[in-house]
């Protein structure tokens, strides 16, 4: 199993930082080669900017993604986002761990995506016939992801009745939107509730949770996403009515 382990966390001697310590000695001793994306350390350029995509950006590009896209097939992107292709390229499993900031990401690894799934490496393929390749199809499809992440929040408040809402809507737009667009398989995430209070019983339970989930990365069953061309939508990409009738919402797109 080749591992890369993507960590946004500004603090090495926090709880995410000893989870990742954690995390990456477990697989080594299962056997995984390991690299990782240590963001803070690395000084990740959050903002994508017209020195991304070579000297003749911006003069006579408007559009962003068709600038990456002209990028990626011409090699013009930096050093810092073909590293990253690199690893991605290398990698058949992709750990990504952050603490939930303002119910998302911060923003250094809102940037590594921004910069580093460009258009022609990570979305915009198209099959032979024509019809473009995304949701559980695409770029990075056979990969398989998984999000470790550290919360404030009492455990009960994130559920589905919680006041934060349930973790997988909170996690849709990295999960299903970006991962699962690319073609990359989710695996449930893991996350570490009251995060801010942690007593030593509670690290160490936190730390078997991580343990088991990577004993089982290469087995464990990817959130059942429902697949853009495997007849669930119809042509506008709408689900169809007979499946979850009645519905909407973010959970009617797992089936
Ligand atoms: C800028 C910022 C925003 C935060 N937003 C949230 C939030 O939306 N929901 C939540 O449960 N916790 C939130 N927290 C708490 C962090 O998730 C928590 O401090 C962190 O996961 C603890 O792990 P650490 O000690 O490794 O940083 C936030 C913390 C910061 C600093």
């Amino acid at each position: 199993m080749n591992v890369l382990w993507i960590y946004a966390h500004p603090e090495p001697r926090s709880l995410g930082g000893a989870l990742r310590d954690e995390g990456v000695r477990t697989l080594r001793e299962l056997g995984a080669e390991v690299r990782e994306s240590d963001l803070y350390a690395m000084k990740w350029k959050p903002v994508v900017d017209a020195d991304d995509f070579g000297s003749a950006a911006g003069e006579e590009r408007l559009i962003v993604g068709a600038t990456s896209k002209d990028a990626y097939h011409s090699g013009e992107l930096s050093d810092d986002i073909l590293a990253e292709h690199e690893k991605l390229a290398w990698a058949d499993t992709v750990i990504f761990q952050f603490p939930l900031w303002w119910y998302g990401m911060p923003a250094i690894l809102k940037g590594w995506f921004d910069r580093v799934f460009v258009k022609g490496f990570a979305y915009g393929v198209r099959h032979p016939d024509g019809h473009t390749l995304r949701y559980g199809e695409g770029a990075l499809a056979g990969k398989r992801a998984m999000v470790l992440l550290t919360a404030g929040a009492p455990d009960a408040t994130i559920g589905p009745r919680g006041v934060n809402g349930e973790i997988n809507d909170l996690l849709f737009p990295l999960q299903h939107g970006t991962l699962w667009y690319a073609g990359m398989s989710v695996l449930p995430p893991l996350t570490v509730c009251g995060a801010d209070r942690v007593s030593p019983e509670q690290y160490a339970d936190a730390a078997e949770a991580l343990r088991e989930r990577l004993r089982t990365l290469s087995t464990r069953d990817p959130i059942p996403f429902r697949r853009q061309n495997d007849g669930d939508y119809d042509e506008d990409l709408v689900l169809r009515d007979h499946l979850a009738p009645g519905r909407g919402g973010i959970g009617v797109h797992t089936a």
